[in-house]
C-alpha cells in the first residue's frame, strides 16, 4: 500500500502529543523561533532529546550556526503561541515575554509548562527534515497543563 502524503499525516497525527516553540538566536543576535510537536527524550547518561526538524525552516541555519538551542512546552493557555511560530513571519517574538536561557542565551519563554536548554551535539539527516539531538544543560519544570495536538487539532486535559 503506498502511503500517499494524505496518509502520511494521518499516521503521524494519530500519536498525541504535547506541543512546543525551539527558540535559539540567528548569528545576527535576532531570536528564532518555530512549532515542533517532533521533540522526544533520547538519552539519560548523557542527558539527550531530539527535535525533528524541516529543512526549510528558517531557524535550522540559527541552529545550525550557534549550535543551541530551548525547547519551550507550551502550556494549554498558548495556542495563540503555538499558531504565531507556526507562521512565516518576522515578527513572531514582538509583545513576547522571554528570557535569555542560562547556559546558550536562547529565548526562554515565560508561561510555558517546562523549558529544556540544550547544545547540538549532533545533526542527523532524516528525508526532508534533520534530527538535532541535543545535550540538555538545563532546564525547569513548572506548574500548568499541557497545550496538545492531535490529528490537526488542539485539544487539552478534559
Ligand atoms: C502543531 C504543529 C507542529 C509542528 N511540528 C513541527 C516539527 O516537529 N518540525 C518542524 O520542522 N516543523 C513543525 N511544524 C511546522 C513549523 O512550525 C512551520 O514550518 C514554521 O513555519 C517554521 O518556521 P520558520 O521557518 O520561521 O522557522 C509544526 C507546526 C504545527 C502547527
Amino acid at each position: 500500500m503506498p502511503v500517499d502524503r494524505a496518509l502520511f499525516f494521518r499516521l503521524m497525527g494519530s500519536f498525541a502529543s504535547g506541543v512546543t516553540v525551539i527558540t535559539s538566536r540567528g548569528e545576527d543576535g535576532l531570536p528564532r523561533g518555530f512549532t515542533a510537536s517532533a521533540f522526544c527524550s533520547l538519552s539519560l547518561d548523557p542527558p539527550l532529546c531530539i527535535v525533528c526538524v524541516d529543512l526549510r525552516t528558517e531557524s535550522l541555519p540559527a541552529i545550525r550556526s550557534t549550535r543551541a538551542f530551548v525547547v519551550n512546552i507550551l502550556a494549554s493557555d498558548q495556542q495563540e503561541i503555538s499558531q504565531r511560530f507556526a507562521a512565516k513571519a518576522s515578527d513572531k517574538f514582538a509583545d513576547l515575554a522571554y528570557r535569555e536561557g542560562p547556559a546558550t542565551g536562547s529565548p526562554v519563554f515565560e508561561g510555558v509548562v517546562a523549558w529544556v536548554e540544550c547544545r547540538v551535539r549532533d545533526i542527523l539527516e532524516g528525508g526532508d527534515h534533520v534530527v538535532v539531538v541535543g545535550e540538555i544543560q538545563a532546564g525547569d519544570a513548572l506548574d500548568g497543563d499541557p497545550l496538545l495536538y492531535f490529528r490537526g487539532e488542539y485539544r487539552a486535559f478534559a
